[in-house]
């Protein structure tokens, strides 16, 4: 098999990460201070897919091409692909077919985070030359994906997020495909939630008599789509964190493996690793605890939090009691008033949740 193109979808709305995507894309949202869109990229890159398609959404599409620009720095050669409405993964899959042309393609889901990248997936393609590869992985809810029924080593039906689901073996949001998925994915129906599922489109090609076979998923994976998710794959990256601390530590306890990146500046802190603490920010009387992801530009100053992360620019000061399991926007500003009366004063936007002890 000669060249392999890439094409990674980064619209979808992401509804179930707000009030975080009513002002930027899902994708881009920081997992241990790099965007996930990133890890997808860099995956492909590695499996030797260099010349890679991101179909974008309208309401998104600008930011992405901002963060991405050419793909140069990441070893790739980007073209976007603009899709006019969310009509789903087969439709994204219509929408970039010129693009694609004759060439097979491995498809990425841009929300997806798979610890062992694709590179063997992506040989076995190449090897086996089968109509489809897709992903398999056990998981505790296969209702929420996709799912695949199997007869020993074959796929024999594929099923979108069923009410009663045939296995635990859910779609994992990698999948590679030859040509002949346009005609399928041109030959389907919308499913009930209005949208040209991938799903239903490689079901369609076991049912045309075409070759479509499985690999198993062995590292972790996980789909970013909610804050759960997004908390926990913060979890899995900074677990492999290699230790480094560039920047300023003054009377600092730092334990375990840490990474301070350049001209950020610790006074008085404790940190305990896995954490990582971004460009430029400032933390002072403060404690940071395990599973932390700090961006470029934050304060942190008399507070404690942990399992949590924290975007560009945001800002938290004497916080009353231990902070966790939380995601802050960009430029998020939690302070506490002083004197009295003990009020809670606030500007929230959409969406936001806020759990007080
Ligand atoms: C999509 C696919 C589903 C797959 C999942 C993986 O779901 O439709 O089959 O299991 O990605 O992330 P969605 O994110 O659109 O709900």
């Amino acid at each position: 098999m000669e060249k392999l193109k890439g094409l990674i979808l980064s619209g979808g709305a992401g509804t179930r990460l707000r009030p975080i995507t009513h002002t930027s894309a899902k994708q881009l949202v920081p997992v241990a201070n790099k965007p996930v869109l990133f890890y997808g990229i860099e995956a492909l890159v590695d499996a030797g897919v260099t010349e890679i398609g991101i179909v974008i959404a309208p309401e998104t599409g600008d930011e992405i091409r901002e963060a991405v620009d050419d793909g140069s720095a990441l070893g790739a050669a980007i073209t976007y692909i603009p899709q006019a409405e969310p009509l789903g993964l087969a439709h994204a899959v219509l929408t970039a077919e010129e693009y694609l042309g004759s060439d097979p393609f491995v498809m990425y889901l841009g929300d997806n985070l798979l610890r062992d990248g694709i590179t063997g997936l992506v040989e076995a393609f190449r090897r086996d030359e089968p109509d489809a590869l897709i992903l398999l992985t056990q998981v505790l809810e296969p209702e929420h994906y996709g799912v695949a029924e199997l007869n020993g080593d074959s796929v024999v039906r594929l099923v979108e997020k069923p009410k009663d689901p045939p296995s635990d073996l859910a779609l994992v949001g990698v999948y590679m495909f030859k040509p002949v998925v346009f005609e399928a994915a041109r030959a389907i129906e919308p499913s009930a939630r209005g949208e040209l599922e991938i799903t239903d489109t490689i079901q369609r090609l076991i049912e045309t008599g075409h070759q479509v076979e499985h690999h198993r998923v062995k590292g972790w994976w996980k789909d970013t789509g909610q804050l759960a998710d997004m908390l926990e794959a913060n979890r899995l990256v900074l677990e492999d964190l290699e230790p480094h601390v560039a920047g300023e530590c003054v009377d600092c306890e730092i334990v375990g493996r840490v990474v301070v990146e350049e001209g950020a500046r610790l006074e008085r802190c404790r940190v305990r690793g896995p954490a990582v603490i971004g460009a430029g920010s400032r933390l002072a009387d403060s404690y940071v605890g395990p599973y932390t992801a700090i961006a470029a530009g934050c304060e942190v100053i008399r507070s404690e939090l942990e399992h949590s992360i924290l975007l560009a620019g945001a800002s938290i000061s004497d916080l009353p009691s231990r902070m966790e399991a939380s995601l802050l926007g960009r430029n998020v500003r939690i302070s506490r008033a002083e004197g009295l009366p003990k009020t809670l004063r606030m500007l929230v936007g959409d969406r936001s949740e806020i759990t007080l002890p």
